[in-house]
């Protein structure tokens, strides 16, 4: 993984006079030169409108456009095109689900199960539809080590739940759930199942048919692309009999006002959900993106990721008032490390590493009700991608030592 450094052009900087070292990779990870290019390439030699012009640009901005749809669709092997809508990312991904899927199917009584580890985009979206229909959403359990508590999540699942949402790994601890031991439970029980795959598309390989998702939702920025463009992957016939989410643009297929009513069909999957100009830049650099984690090798992202993850949760042992949180065993997890330093606050802690150019996150992670259970305001958070070192791990531990000295 060590050769890959070199494809991105921001690890050659300095901050504060060092090298730059990004731990941050759970909120927005880096671009590599291929990505970059190919946006670049878009807008200098092929930019126009898609689907609606008979000329050259616009066909060639729409053939680059699909190309990153049917790219993506083979990524996490959906079934077709028609499964997989483009929206800004995961929160846009799991608000379409909500507001459309949830306004024809949810009504007084029936109940959403989530979980007290999802992050708010799998929790607010719920929340509104559920408060606006009258229906009830439910949180499973989570253990102390931050693992689901899977015998209470499945206790919750009762005749009246219509949709099962939760994240395939958690932002804050890395815990990554066994989406399909949970899917199987709310399948045997007549309700769907929606995944939150921000923090696994990037990181594993995933095959939606074997893990038997019906919706699963995931964001570009996550997975060496460029912000503003993501995907929901939804099984057709569930789609295909969802209404509209937004409209306008490339979602109708006629409208006429002749005789004073107006009429409006809409368009087939997957443009019926997807309203306006799309991100057609953004499509080209998720390709773009896609195709530089295929030729790494998924596998090996993956092992990449634990061992680092192995090597700094050693490293951080070492420490007598550094705590990290989430499980021990680190074949339960991927690399997201949330930790805190005694007597000290996340955002101090994130500023002292920023002194010495180590990019940490800090807060509570948009994952409130998680730091709740912990009973924490807030943690620091070290989170790693393929283009991570254990000499950057090394770095790290070391400023970690020294501002236990404080
Ligand atoms: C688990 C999880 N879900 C949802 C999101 C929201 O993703 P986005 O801001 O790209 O929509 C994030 C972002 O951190 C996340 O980690």
């Amino acid at each position: 993984m060590q050769a890959l450094r070199q494809d991105f052009p921001i690890l050659q900087r300095k901050i504060n006079g060092y090298p730059l070292i990004y731990f941050d990779n759970a909120a927005t990870t880096q671009k590599p030169r291929q990505v970059i290019d190919a946006i670049t390439d878009y807008y200098m030699n092929h930019n126009g409108n898609v689907h609606r012009g008979v000329h050259t640009l616009s066909a060639e901005a729409t053939d680059l456009y699909e190309r990153g749809r049917e790219c993506a669709v083979e990524f996490i092997n959906a079934k077709s095109t028609h499964e997989l809508i483009f929206t800004r990312g995961t929160t846009e991904a799991i608000n379409l689900v909500a507001y459309s899927w949830g306004m024809q199917n949810l009504n007084r009584g029936d109940e959403v199960l989530v979980t007290l580890m999802e992050h708010h985009s799998n929790i607010v979206p719920w929340e509104l539809i559920a408060r606006s229909k009258g229906a009830t959403i439910k949180y499973a359990r989570v253990n102390g080590d931050g693992t689901l508590d899977y015998e209470d999540y499945e206790s919750k699942i009762t005749k009246n739940t219509k949709i099962c949402c939760l994240s395939h790994v958690s932002n804050v601890t890395g815990v990554i759930n066994d989406v399909k031991r949970v899917g199987k439970a709310a399948h045997d029980n007549g309700a769907l199942m929606l995944v939150d795959g921000a923090q696994s598309v990037p990181h594993m390989k995933i095959d939606v048919q074997d893990l038997d998702m019906d919706f699963l939702a995931f964001s570009g920025h996550k997975m060496l692309g460029p912000t503003g463009i993501g995907a929901l992957f939804g099984k057709e016939d569930i789609l295909e009999k969802m209404p509209p989410f937004q409209g306008g643009g490339e979602m109708i297929r006629e409208v006429s006002v002749a005789g004073g009513n107006c009429s409006v069909s809409y368009n087939e999957l997957p443009y019926k959900f997807e309203a306006g100009t799309p991100d057609i830049s953004g499509s080209v650099g998720l390709r773009a993106a896609i195709k530089y984690l295929e030729a790494a090798g998924m596998d090996k992202v993956l092992s990449h990721e634990k061992e680092l993850t192995e090597y700094a949760a050693k490293r951080m042992k070492e420490l007598q008032k550094v705590t990290v949180y989430g499980p021990s065993d680190v074949s339960k997890k991927c690399g997201i490390i949330p930790f805190a330093v005694k007597s000290m606050s996340s955002h101090d802690t994130a500023l002292f590493f920023d002194n010495y150019g180590i990019m940490l996150r800090s807060g509570y992670h948009c994952a409130q009700p998680l730091h709740e259970l912990f009973k924490l305001t807030s943690s620091a958070r070290a989170s790693f991608y393929l283009y991570n070192t254990k000499e950057e791990i090394d770095r790290f531990a070391e400023i970690l030592g020294e501002l236990e000295k404080l």
